[in-house]
């Protein structure tokens, strides 16, 4: 505490120093960037850049002071007993053994590749072992470690345990941040932080000044921001000599990533896992008497003619799986293929128990939007006698670590989203895994002692599989992607791309940058419009961004954050399978005959904050086949992007006018229009149904859940719709209709429509209405120009 007092004084001495300094000291130190994401702007002031002899001398004290703090708080936990017994803990796991090797090469190279199996301690421990090793040697005030995670939902974890190992509470020199949401102090030393937070910080902050140490974890998994970020961090290496790189990754393909960084060096930890027994289908087939037909071509497995022996053995499968679970404790872990499948099961196993007494079973589904609540229960030991059954996607696969599973059950398959750069269509398919994937989920049972795992096709079947999942940048579409690496003025696209670990095929660039252009994000020669910046600074979808901008501008904002928020999150309404017409038909009363899922969405949530005023949100929800959870999350996320909106500039801090038209219906649809063009579909209304048409798919479908897909008239001759989907035919989710003066007037890029005066006219408004400040002048030409649209 004594510390303490000198650093306070001798921050209050600095500050004083630096008021005089600087005149308007602190608000500039703490003013916001014009960035959207306050990544960079709330660092401290440590930060700031210092001239004055005098204050950077006080600085120096003030940090040495820090670290000496930070220092004594360290020692002082590591010998209290908590945590003596956690160091013990922390000293048993397989990276512990090689904590000298890896800070050696840390400190001697600027960039290591570090693999090891799921669970050895690389996320948890290998940052830790950084950040304890600078504050050893009295730096901890000066460093600044950067882990990043692929999913929020396992920065919060990690951040979380990394904080209570070191006996701290998070947002001491341990937080997180991910997107609009985050826990850090100004001691903060290491940021536990998705990929795509890194991405917006480089942003504003293209030499990530001030950050010592960068850590890309689950390397492995190959996702479009990794990749894309290892590529800014290679060309940021030879500017920052000082910073550091790690990758982390849990299987051994570190060749590809070593050769990335010209042959930087590996370091392998060694893992001890139990062994676990693997069981095809055939093991069982034979036990029971049927003779697998032979499995000439993968496409065979699941089609109609093996579908009855496959359902057959399936069944005896079940129960034998479940007789061999009843001889001994352990938690079970089921791979499937998503959200709905995992739900689907969930209810049936509620319905049908297959282990016995229910109330000795705790059921469990794991996923990316979980609650924190459901989340510890998935970490934590059951009760003694009770049994725990997670049921997850390929989360569970690497980020995240349940101790104490002892059987696995592998379906073999994940939904993986794929992209058809031909026809410019974005799949949703369950497909196959890759045998990298199958050995995880595999290893997932042997933690503790020796595992089972069961896989749910034939040996034949894991033969045929790729030996690695194909890189994410690979499939999907790239347009945030491109709109980002010109907002970091990062050169070329197509050159850009071209350096990746593997490039994306040419035509899949060119289509995101057509499609950039379309929406009048980027002009001819592929540089951001003024909307194109704007875009680039909210963190989400090109499309959705757009809506939003043109929400504000053409004041109907209310409207369009629910939409928005709405399209971010998920669906609201629910579809529980054996209800579904109940579910559709309570949707439909939503809709009002207006021929639109985002309207009948926004309705939804209107009257559920009617009703939770009456404190009835929970009724409502439960009669109304809704969510709770996804509507709070939406409201909460309307509120963050109000708060962006206001932040750039959008929308003014009183919010007189951005309201004005919200009940114009008209007018949110256009809006609705100019976010969500090109993706529209022609309606021809036949005799007894509509028939649906895009340019590049033909025929096309909606989903009986959505409001337009019951109907056998629409009085309209277009529809504007929020995804596309291949499933089996081309699907459209969610939609809109529209008129044609509608789509005349908002559909594309209005700018270079050149088809005739009005357009022109309308073209040449928006861009001012862009590239001027938008608070005062747009009012008067916005009213013309609603007047124009009133009138058609
Ligand atoms: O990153 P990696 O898969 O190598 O392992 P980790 O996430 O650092 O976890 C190391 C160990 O910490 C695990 O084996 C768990 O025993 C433990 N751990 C935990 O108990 N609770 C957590 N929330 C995370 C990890
Ligand atoms: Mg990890």
């Amino acid at each position: 505490s004594g510390l303490q007092r000198e650093v306070d004084a001798l921050l209050a001495d600095y500050l004083a120093r630096k008021r005089t300094n600087s005149g308007n000291f602190p608000s500039a130190a703490f003013s916001r960037s014009s960035s959207t994401d306050s990544f960079a702007t709330d660092e401290g002031f440590f930060d700031q850049q210092d001239n004055q002899t005098s204050t950077s001398a006080v600085m120096e004290r003030i940090q040495r002071r820090k670290s000496l703090q930070l220092r004594n708080q360290q020692a002082a936990w590591q010998e209290s007993n908590d945590g003596q017994s956690m160091m013990e803990f922390r000293r048993s796991l397989p990276a512990y053994k090689e904590k000298q090797t890896l800070l050696e090469a840390i400190s001697q190279n600027q960039v290591v590749v570090v693999s090891g199996e799921t669970g050895c301690g690389k996320t948890t421990q290998l940052p830790q072992y950084i950040l304890e090793s600078e504050i050893d040697a009295a730096r901890g005030a000066t460093c600044s470690i950067i882990c990043t995670q692929p999913r929020r939902i396992s920065a919060i974890a990690v951040s979380e345990r990394v904080a209570a190992e070191r006996g701290e509470k998070i947002g001491e020199s341990v937080g997180y941040k991910v997107r609009l949401e985050g826990m850090r102090g100004r001691d903060t030393r290491l940021l536990f932080c998705t990929t795509g937070v890194l991405l917006r910080r480089l942003l504003v902050d293209r030499n990530l000044k001030g950050v010592t140490h960068v850590i890309v974890d689950e390397i492995h998994e190959r996702g479009m921001n990794e990749d894309f970020l290892l590529i800014v961090l290679k060309d940021l290496l030879p500017r920052r000599p000082e910073l550091r790189l790690m990758l982390m990754s849990a299987t051994l393909n570190a060749e590809l990533f070593s050769s990335y960084f010209g042959g930087a060096p590996m370091i392998h930890i060694p893992g001890f896992t139990y062994p676990v027994r693997n069981h095809f289908l055939e093991d069982i087939l034979e036990f029971t008497g049927h003779r697998l037909t032979p499995y000439n071509q993968i496409d065979d497995y699941g089609q109609e003619k093996s579908w009855k022996m496959q359902k057959q053995a399936l069944r005896k499968r079940k129960s034998q799986i479940a007789s061999a679970v009843e001889e001994r404790p352990g938690a079970v872990l089921v791979f499937m293929t998503g959200w709905d499948d995992i739900n689907a099961l969930k209810e049936q196993l509620q319905a049908n128990p297959l282990l016995g007494d229910p109330s000795k079973v705790l059921l469990l589904a794991c996923h990316g939007s979980m609650a924190s609540s459901e989340q510890k229960l998935i970490f934590d030991k059951p009760e003694p006698g009770v049994r725990k059954i997670v049921l997850a996607t390929n989360l569970a696969e690497t980020s995240i670590t349940i101790n104490d599973v002892v059987f696995v059950v592998d379906c073999g398959k994940a939904k993986e989203t794929s992209y058809d750069a031909l026809n410019n269509t974005p799949c949703l398919l369950p497909t196959w895994i890759s045998k990298a994937s199958a050995r995880q989920r595999r290893g997932r049972a042997g933690r503790v002692q020796p595992g089972e795992c069961y896989h749910l096709y034939p040996r034949c079947v894991y033969d045929s599989f790729a030996d690695y999942q194909l890189p994410e940048l690979l499939r999907t579409p790239l347009q945030s992607l491109c709109l980002q690496i010109k907002s970091l003025r990062l050169g070329s696209i197509s050159e850009f791309l071209s350096r990746a670990l593997q490039s994306p095929e040419s035509l899949s660039v060119q289509n995101a940058i057509e499609y950039l252009k379309v929406i009048g994000a980027f002009d001819q020669n592929e540089e951001l419009t003024v909307l194109g910046k704007h875009l680039s600074m909210l963190p989400v979808e090109p499309k959705l961004g757009k809506m939003l901008i043109f929400g504000a501008i053409f004041n109907c904002l209310d409207p369009i954050l629910t939409i928005v928020s709405g399209l971010s999150v998920r669906d609201p309404f629910l579809t529980p399978f054996d209800k579904k017409d109940l579910a559709e038909s309570a949707k439909l009363q939503f809709s009002c005959r207006d021929y639109s899922d985002h309207l009948a969405l926004v309705r939804a949530y209107e009257g559920w904050r009617e009703a939770e005023r009456d404190r009835a949100g929970y009724d409502y929800c439960w009669k109304n086949f809704l969510s709770v959870q996804t509507l709070k999350a939406i409201d909460s996320l309307r509120r963050q992007f109000l708060f962006l909106l206001k932040d750039t500039g959008l929308v003014d801090e009183n919010m007189t006018l951005c309201n004005k038209w919200s009940r114009d219906e008209n007018l949110v649809r256009a809006v609705i229009c100019a976010g969500l063009y090109p993706g529209i579909s022609s309606i021809v209304n036949k005799e007894k149904s509509i028939s649906l048409k895009t340019m590049e798919d033909g025929q096309v479908m909606l989903y009986s859940s959505s409001v337009n897909g019951k109907e056998a008239k629409i009085p309209f001759p277009w529809l504007v719709f929020n995804e596309k989907v291949k499933v089996n035919s081309v699907f459209l989710r969610d939609s809109t209709a529209i008129s044609d003066s509608i789509l005349l007037l908002f559909g594309g890029n209005i700018k270079q429509g050149g088809l005739d005066g009005h357009l022109k006219m309308l073209g040449g408004y928006l861009e001012f209405f862009m590239s001027r400040d938008l608070a005062s002048t747009y009012l008067s030409l916005k009213n013309e120009l609603e007047n124009l649209i009133h009138c058609k």
